[in-house]
């Protein structure tokens, strides 16, 4: 499980320094001129030493002051946290580690231990499928596509921006594993008031604490990592819970893999894929290996038929089926296409493009499995794409993707035949656009920081939303000024 509360006097430490940055600076100058008198001082001490040959222990004594004057220097980088501190909630362990303690428990049918294990990444894959570079094994997992919620916490308590003082923070991340919690109550007939209770009783817990007082939540964010559709509810016959109707829920910022387009307090941040990189390296290594695959087939359709009246996945199997010199299927009925499998990732490396209908609802994770393979998404519903991920993929979907309306496909237009109207050079480009996104939907490996990937999916989340209360405060003041 996540540690709840990793460096604290570091983080505080950091806190303090912001405050004080103005200062500070002017200290700077100071104390580098303190460290350039240590260090000739000490040069003098050990030509001294050397020469009258006196014993070293006074070498020692000024190597530590030496160190006590150096020490405050590397705390100065505190304005990378230019946007503000984020402080995260130390909830009720009900909220967050006791599902996680209960992970055979959270469904209703399976245990899902394996899915929530490695802070969220999953089991490590141990091994890879023939062709991919093999020292990449340690940073595939099978990662759980509704373990967001976890990856999240994990990685905000080891955030660079993490202040254990709420009074210098200006984001609250509330680590409520919403998802997770209402999970087992979905799908069987739990009543409307079973499925709310988690978050009911979370809110309450919430509206007592001080610093929710402060801006009725206005300052607060939340990860969801089921679709928004699943916290939705308006009728107590409904699908999911009513999490986000519920009245205090009202101005908290939400991060969720698929958003509803009209909320402007959601954004839509990526699924997360099963590449997790431990360093520059391996995320460099990847990118140059989709980009130099061979691929023998146009496109590919991953995925199965659906019991539903015209099923449009059927239809996408057919045509995948009929032409298939150029589409490579991937049939998932029965139980194919579970984690364990390369067979997936192997399709989308080999074709050029991969067909994204929606699933059950807009989104998939397969459109992100898909382009981390440097493939080209081919989709079916604007609604896939448009205004979901900009924070991550901020090009116009044109650029990296293509669009075919469902209903051209359901009158015989051949898909084939669209695809084969772009050229190489067409194709190329996109898949440079998607190459040049991988880095920014992956989810680096935690506490990969140093040497890895900067600004991946989560350190663009977290940066956008403290971008965004950052402006929503400043917009605020100069409001109150011209009042
Ligand atoms: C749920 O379904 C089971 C079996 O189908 C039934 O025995 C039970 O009474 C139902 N519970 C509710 C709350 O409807
Ligand atoms: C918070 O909401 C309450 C009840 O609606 C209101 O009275 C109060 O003024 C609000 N506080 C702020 C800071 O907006
Ligand atoms: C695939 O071929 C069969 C047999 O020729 C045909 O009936 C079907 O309509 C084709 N499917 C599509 C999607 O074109
Ligand atoms: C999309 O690609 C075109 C052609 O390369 C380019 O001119 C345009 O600026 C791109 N759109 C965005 C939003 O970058």
């Amino acid at each position: 499980m996540v540690e709840h509360s990793s460096s604290e006097s570091q983080s505080l430490k950091k806190s303090k320094n912001i405050w004080l940055k103005n200062k500070l600076n002017s200290v700077k100058v100071s104390l580098y001129r303190c460290l350039w008198l240590s260090i000739i001082l000490l040069f003098q001490i050990v030509v001294l030493n050397f020469v009258l040959g006196a014993p070293s222990k006074s070498i020692s004594i000024n190597t530590q002051i030496l160190q006590e004057t150096v020490m405050p220097l590397p705390s100065l980088q505190s304005n990378q946290c230019q946007s503000g501190m984020v402080y995260v909630y130390d909830l009720p362990v009900m909220y967050n580690k006791e599902l996680i303690d209960n992970c055979h428990d959270l469904d209703p049918w399976h245990s899902r231990c394996n899915a929530v294990s490695n802070d969220g990444l999953g089991p490590i894959t141990a091994g890879l499928s023939d062709g991919m570079p093999e020292n990449l094994a340690p940073a595939w997992y099978w990662t759980d596509m509704l373990s967001s919620e976890i990856i999240y916490h994990a990685r905000i308590l080891k955030h660079k921006c993490r202040t254990t003082e709420p009074e210098l923070a200006t984001a609250f991340y509330i680590p409520f594993y919403a998802g997770l919690a209402v999970a087992k109550y979905l799908f069987t007939n739990y009543t409307a008031k079973e499925r709310d209770w988690h978050s009911e009783m979370l809110l309450k817990w919430l509206q007592d604490q001080p610093y929710w007082k402060r801006a009725n939540g206005s300052d607060h964010f939340i990860m969801l990592g089921r679709v928004t559709w699943d916290f939705r509810r308006s009728n107590d016959e409904d699908w999911g819970s009513s999490f986000i109707h519920m009245p205090l829920m009202k101005k908290i910022l939400r991060l969720c893999i698929e958003r509803d387009q009209w909320d402007h307090l959601e954004i839509g941040v990526p699924y997360p894929t099963g590449f997790h990189p431990k360093s520059k390296s391996d995320l460099d290594q990847w990118l140059n290996f989709v980009q130099t695959r061979k691929r023998r087939s146009l496109f590919t359709f991953v995925g199965a038929k659906r019991k539903v009246k015209s099923d449009f996945r059927s239809i996408l199997l057919s045509h995948c089926y009929n032409e298939s010199e150029s589409c490579r299927v991937v049939d998932c009925a029965g139980t194919r296409c579970y984690d364990g499998t390369w067979e997936i990732l192997e399709a989308f490396l080999d074709s050029d493009f991969c067909l994204q209908p929606r699933g059950d609802t807009y989104t998939r994770k397969s459109m992100f499995d898909c382009m981390l393979a440097g493939s080209i998404p081919v989709f079916f519903w604007k609604r896939s794409i448009y205004d979901q991920y900009q924070w991550f993929l901020t090009d116009e979907p044109e650029n990296f993707s293509v669009f075919i309306d469902r209903k051209d496909v359901r009158n015989g237009v051949s898909i084939k035949k669209v695809l084969e109207g772009y050229n190489m050079e067409q194709i190329r480009r996109m898949r440079e656009k998607i190459i040049e996104f991988i880095p920014r939907f992956v989810y680096s490996y935690m506490g990969s920081d140093e040497t890895g990937n900067k600004n991946d999916a989560f350190d663009l989340a977290i940066d956008g939303v403290l971008n965004r209360f950052k402006e929503e405060k400043r917009s605020h003041n100069a409001q109150l000024k011209e009042e």
